[in-house]
């Protein structure tokens, strides 16, 4: 059982609930593979996606899984809703309640809003990446990808590469690898390294060979062009010169090792297109993976709501 009635973090989800959640997920995913689109389990719900930022991934699955689990779905495009009308967050979200709305999954631009939107809505709020600071549901996707290819979580050593200050799947998966005994190595052009990142559990590497050395998982991260302010590096080509992760470097992994992306991906940029396609990549099981992560969520936050509300 879930704690809470919504999902802002993996921060604040226990390793229970992280656990409770990748088998749930294992369940729905057992379900598509036998072609069960048609599920029941929110029946007489309603979820809506509010997107800020553009998403295809998180947003597609998200409308797919409620789909699948007998949700009405509908989506709201903050470009073409009343938010350019001056409309605050909270007073959407109090829209959407007076609608009788039972789930959002918000993604937006600033850190803590769909924090703030879960404590004035009676909705679950599930966060779909805010800002710089979490993306709970993509974290989950990895763990479970991780866990069904490498049979466990505990032990492992994951290697997180490229823009972490300005990445969220980085900050929920350091999040959720440490509460399920992994090791998290991370390595950045010190302009796109977050401070002090260590107190949170991170092993920051010096170079791209300590952090791939006998690593599980080699896992790739967007460059967030939207994000930058300018002058963190100096152009693309040398970013994906000294930064981008080549086919060679996998030989220091462990054997069998993950190639890991949460995508889009900028081709040749943080990945060479034959890792990014080659025999130890997951990035499309990945995607596949969310289906069944946000299934699981959305069902259980409707058996929290049903118990507690
Ligand atoms: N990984 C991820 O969040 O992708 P989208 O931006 O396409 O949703």
């Amino acid at each position: 059982m879930l704690r809470s009635k919504d999902l802002t973090g993996l921060y604040d989800t226990s390793a229970e609930e992280i656990v409770e959640i990748l088998d749930r997920a294992a369940e729905m995913k057992a379900l598509l593979a036998r072609g069960k689109k048609s599920g029941k389990t929110l029946a007489g719900t309603a979820l809506v996606t509010l997107f800020y930022e553009n998403s295809t991934r998180t947003r597609t699955s998200f409308e797919l899984a409620g789909k699948y689990l007998g949700a009405h779905e509908v989506n709201v495009a903050a470009a073409s809703s009343s938010v350019q009308k001056g409309e605050t967050l909270i007073d959407t979200g109090r829209t959407l309640d007076a609608l009788k709305v039972d789930f959002i999954a918000m993604r937006h631009p600033l850190a803590g809003a769909p924090v703030l939107l879960a404590k004035n809505v009676s909705a679950s709020v599930i966060n779909a990446g805010d800002g710089m600071n979490e993306h709970p549901t993509q974290a989950l996707l990895d763990m479970f990808t991780m866990r069904e290819k490498l049979g466990g979580i505990k032990g492992l050593k994951v290697a997180i590469l490229g823009d972490i200050k300005h990445s969220r799947v980085a900050k929920s998966n350091l999040f959720g690898l440490k509460k399920l005994g992994a090791e998290v190595y991370m390595y950045a052009p010190r302009t796109l390294m977050p401070a002090e990142i260590e107190k949170l559990g991170a092993h920051v590497c010096t170079s791209m060979e300590e952090a791939i050395d006998g690593a599980d998982c080699v896992m790739g991260l967007r460059i967030q062009l939207e994000r930058q302010k300018g002058g963190l590096f100096p152009s693309l080509s040398e970013y994906s010169r000294f930064y981008g992760v080549k086919d060679g470097m996998l030989a220091l992994a462990a054997k069998g090792a993950l190639v890991m992306h949460p995508g889009p991906v900028n081709r040749g940029i943080e990945l060479t297109p034959s890792l990014i396609d080659g025999g130890n990549s997951v990035i499309n099981e990945q995607v596949t993976n969310g289906l069944a992560v946000r299934m699981a969520v959305l069902s259980l936050l409707r058996e929290y709501r049903e118990k507690n509300l």
